[in-house]
């Protein structure tokens, strides 16, 4: 039987180049990255075999070619910023989280892609007021309702070499002579390696976890302010810690949200105060996996 090919919208991204690597290494598919812009990405992701097609949903004319004798899509598709949105750049997460996986079902199903996997995220609800929970739910429901078929995977935090948020809060605890939470450090996250979610959507693509939806988190679920002990472990940068209020974060968010290029917003700061926990149990139980404590997986820090 041929090879299945598995074209990655946001292939491109953090989460998408640990996906590209594990595909491509099983050997047992083609990898296609969807990218604005495939001179850049092939210049940060040159794997032998892997194959860069320039597609933007903003074209959504520009998607459906990108797809051709394609079998599988695994969108992580995300806008510049997330989750500070800027709307004057049509940065939303209903026009990109949402109207983004409904233009890429559409381009799948006029290209003959059978299967659409999809990094949603842990607090995904259709009923929320928050639009970055609201615009995932909705778009998981076009996924379940698309007739394709379909495997969501709805992760906490994603942390690896190269990512950006535990990355960015490593490189300032160094510079830092002490380091300011969001809110109270007492909002749940349950930081999972990067490694472990590209396991888990290699295996989905080989047909695991049809037609289901599966958080995704570490082994442990922890406060923001462990996470930030574990960092600091990892890092050997220690650092005080102190708390800055929701209210004045919210406060400075709305007067950022007003400039051309929003550097914080009310609803970002919603988006870092909220909680991310996880029910591992489903995903543990259909995938077999081992998930990595972040005590281990983070001990790249040390390296840095
Ligand atoms: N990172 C986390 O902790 C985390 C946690 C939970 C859920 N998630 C979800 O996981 C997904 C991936 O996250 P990430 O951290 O890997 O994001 P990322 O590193 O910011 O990558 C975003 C990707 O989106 C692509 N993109 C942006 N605008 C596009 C457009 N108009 N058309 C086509 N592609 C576009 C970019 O590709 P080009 O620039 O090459 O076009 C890039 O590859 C997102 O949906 C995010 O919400 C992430």
């Amino acid at each position: 039987m041929d090879a299945k090919t598995v074209a990655l919208a946001g292939g491109s991204g953090f989460i998408g180049r640990a996906i590209a690597q594990r595909l491509a290494a099983s050997g047992s598919t083609r990898v296609r990255v969807l990218t604005r812009n495939p001179d850049k990405a092939r210049s940060q992701l040159d794997l032998p075999g892997v194959e860069f097609v320039q597609a933007d949903i903003a074209r959504p004319a520009s998607l459906a070619d990108a797809l051709k004798g394609a079998n599988t899509i695994v969108d992580m598709i995300q806008f510049e910023g997330y989750p500070v949105e800027n709307p004057r750049r049509g940065l939303t997460f209903e026009r990109i989280d949402y109207g983004g996986v409904v233009a890429l079902i559409d381009a799948a199903k006029e290209a003959g892609v059978q299967q659409f996997i999809y990094i949603s995220g842990a607090a995904a609800d259709e009923n929320s007021t928050h639009p970055a929970f609201r615009a995932k739910g909705r778009a998981e429901r076009a996924i379940r309702e698309s007739g394709l078929t379909y495997t969501i995977f709805r992760p906490s935090l994603v942390y690896g070499p190269e990512d950006k948020v535990v990355n960015g809060l490593a490189g300032a605890l160094r510079y830092a002579p002490i380091f300011g939470v969001p809110g109270t450090g007492r909002q749940k996250v349950q930081p999972v390696l990067v490694d472990d979610l590209a396991a888990c959507v290699t295996l989905a693509v080989s047909g695991r976890g049809r037609n289901g939806t599966y958080d995704i988190g570490g082994p442990d679920l922890m406060t923001f302010d462990e996470m930030m002990q574990i960092i600091m472990d990892a890092s050997g940068h220690r650092r005080p810690l102190f708390h800055i209020p929701e209210g004045i974060m919210r406060g400075v968010g709305g007067l950022l949200e007003k400039l051309p290029k929003p550097v914080l917003s009310r609803d970002a700061v919603t988006f870092v105060t909220a909680d991310n926990a996880c029910d591992i149990q489903p995903l543990i139980e259909e995938f077999g996996i081992n998930l990595t404590p972040a005590r281990i997986g983070m001990a790249y820090l040390g390296k840095k």
